[in-house]
């Protein structure tokens, strides 16, 4: 793991805004697989802007997306399918056919993860973002989650309820269950980048980084990638 302390969340954003940016310039018809939550949207307002800019183009790009809650429809304001829309795809060129999301209200929901393991092989990510759960999760992966998992329909732990119910009008409109690639998926990407922002992230990305390798911290697998950057403030730090 290389482990890149930056001053705040705005120099958190744009530095991981740089290295996706790279990757695209690189290899125009890149594969990205992105993540949701509140950690990411500066990396996305500032690969907006480099788009604005002339810089960068996503014309070619594909996505495959980390998670979906089950049963929210993807015109729902909170499911993960809408927030790509709205803080990152509507504002860019790129195609929506390119863009892939696990769909969380399909009547059959292990059809669905098959199919969405099916996109996940024709489609290698040559680097793949992720936030960091107050728990340790990466995706939708909770503690004691096998790392040989694809992907797969998870309960969601009470604790990942109740920090995301803050975008919920109260706690009882949560998802219980997601659909979430797995440990193994996430792992199979050429370059992983990690971000941690905020004092609340702090534990976890201790036992991320310094912590055993075990299930009980999803995170901790990533110690075992050869080309993972965690990206992280100063106060995501103050356990370290
Ligand atoms: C959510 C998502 C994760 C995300 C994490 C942290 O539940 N499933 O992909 O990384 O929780 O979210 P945030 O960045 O809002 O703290």
């Amino acid at each position: 793991m290389e482990i890149i302390v930056v001053k705040n969340y705005k120099e958190l954003s744009k530095l991981s805004a740089e290295v996706i940016a790279e990757v695209i310039k690189n290899k125009p018809d890149a594969v990205l697989g992105l993540a949701t939550g509140s950690t990411p949207i500066g990396c996305y307002e500032n690969l907006i802007e480099m788009y604005r800019n002339g810089e960068l183009s996503f014309e070619q790009v594909r996505t495959v997306n980390l998670d979906e809650y089950v049963g929210l429809d993807k015109n729902h304001p909170q499911s993960y399918a809408y927030f790509m829309r709205d803080k990152l795809f509507n504002k860019i060129d790129i195609k929506p056919e390119n863009t892939h999301i696990p769909n969380g209200c399909a009547e059959d929901l292990v059809d669905s993860c098959d199919r969405y393991n099916h996109v996940l092989s024709v489609l290698h990510r040559d680097v793949q973002l992720l936030g960091l759960g107050s728990n340790g999760h990466i995706g939708f992966n909770e503690p004691g989650t096998p790392f040989c998992a694809l992907t797969h329909i998870t309960d969601l732990a009470e604790s990942t309820i109740k920090d995301n119910a803050r975008l919920f009008n109260n706690v009882d409109e949560v998802p219980t269950q997601a659909l979430t690639m797995g440990v193994k998926d996430i792992l199979r990407a050429d370059k992983i980048i990690i971000l941690a922002s905020g004092k609340n992230k702090a534990e976890a990305v201790k036992a991320m980084v310094k912590g055993p390798i075990t299930n009980q911290c999803p995170a901790s697998a990533l110690q075992e990638h050869e080309n993972c950057i965690v990206i992280l403030d100063e106060d995501a730090t103050s356990l370290l």
